[in-house]
């Protein structure tokens, strides 16, 4: 019998920012393993590269864009290039997010403005591209990688978690925008995930291994893996999440859940 997968796939355009590390390059591993076309964007294109030959199929099935997504003239530039050079999406995947944390005390006005153009200024003007219909073929699923700190408040988080409380929210505010143009508009929120980031953060605010600890300890299935929240996101680029549009989907081993 012919295997019935509802979360293929194939002859499916995803474009994933942020597929230089971490979670967005697991979404892009598990997206071409389900047997999507990959396009990878990033600002390092040799992290890219290297991204590119961990996907399955013939690697110039993936294409590759390095570029800033704090640069706007970049951001509004690249839906066309991505059209010319590949065609129509069919889904796409904001992973790239920066995360500083910090008391407000400290906080500095460019890193307050950095923070809301990677983590939501960039998906607002992307999405406002591909709300065009030349840019995006019918069923286009988006999917954002927002953060359980848009649902909760900790000491040093008020810069990075508005920014994710404002994707978030956008997430639910173009969903219904967009629904009646067939399009999906979802986000996962991940607690704490084993990538750069987190050792950034980790390395940063905590005192070593205990306070590390400390922290994973607040989430019941323990320290995620990055592949775990791609397939939550690649669930959700899936037919298989075809009636569900403007959620915040935690990925987080229980954390809200507390
Ligand atoms: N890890 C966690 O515990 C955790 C928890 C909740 C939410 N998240 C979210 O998950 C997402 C992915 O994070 P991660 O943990 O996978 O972190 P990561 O390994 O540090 O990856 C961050 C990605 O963002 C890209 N990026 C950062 N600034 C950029 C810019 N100006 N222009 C273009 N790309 C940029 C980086 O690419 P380049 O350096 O090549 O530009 C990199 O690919 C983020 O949105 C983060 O907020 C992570």
């Amino acid at each position: 019998m012919a295997s019935y997968n509802p979360m293929n796939l194939c002859d499916r355009r995803v474009l994933v920012t942020g597929a230089s590390s971490g979670i967005g390059r697991a979404c892009a591993v598990c997206a071409a393993r389900l047997g999507a076309s990959l396009i990878l964007t990033g600002r390092r294109l040799d992290a890219l590269e290297e991204t590119r030959t961990m996907l399955e199929g013939d690697g110039a099935r993936h294409l590759v864009f390095e570029g800033d997504l704090s640069d706007s003239d970049f951001v509004q530039a690249l839906p066309r290039q991505i059209l010319e050079a590949a065609g129509p999406l069919d889904g796409f995947v904001h992973a790239a997010g920066i995360g500083p944390a910090m008391p407000i005390s400290v906080v500095a006005e460019n890193l307050i403005e950095a923070s809301l153009k990677v983590n939501y200024k960039a998906f607002l003007l992307l999405m406002k591209a591909f709300s065009g219909k030349a840019f995006v073929n019918r069923g286009f699923s988006s999917v954002a990688v927002s953060s359980v700190s848009a649902e909760i408040g900790w000491a040093g988080g008020s810069v990075y978690a508005g920014s994710k409380g404002a994707l978030s929210a956008a997430v639910r505010a173009l969903a219904i925008e967009l629904a009646p143009k067939g399009m999906r508009v979802n986000a996962v929120c991940p607690g704490y995930v084993k990538t750069p980031f987190f050792d950034r953060v980790a390395g940063a605010g905590l005192d070593g291994s205990e306070g590390v600890a400390r922290l994973v300890a607040q989430q019941p299935l323990g320290l995620g893996e990055p592949d775990q929240v791609a397939s939550a996101v690649c669930f959700l680029l899936s037919e298989a999440a075809s009636l569900i549009t403007g959620v915040n989907l935690p990925v987080d081993g229980g954390f809200l859940a507390k």
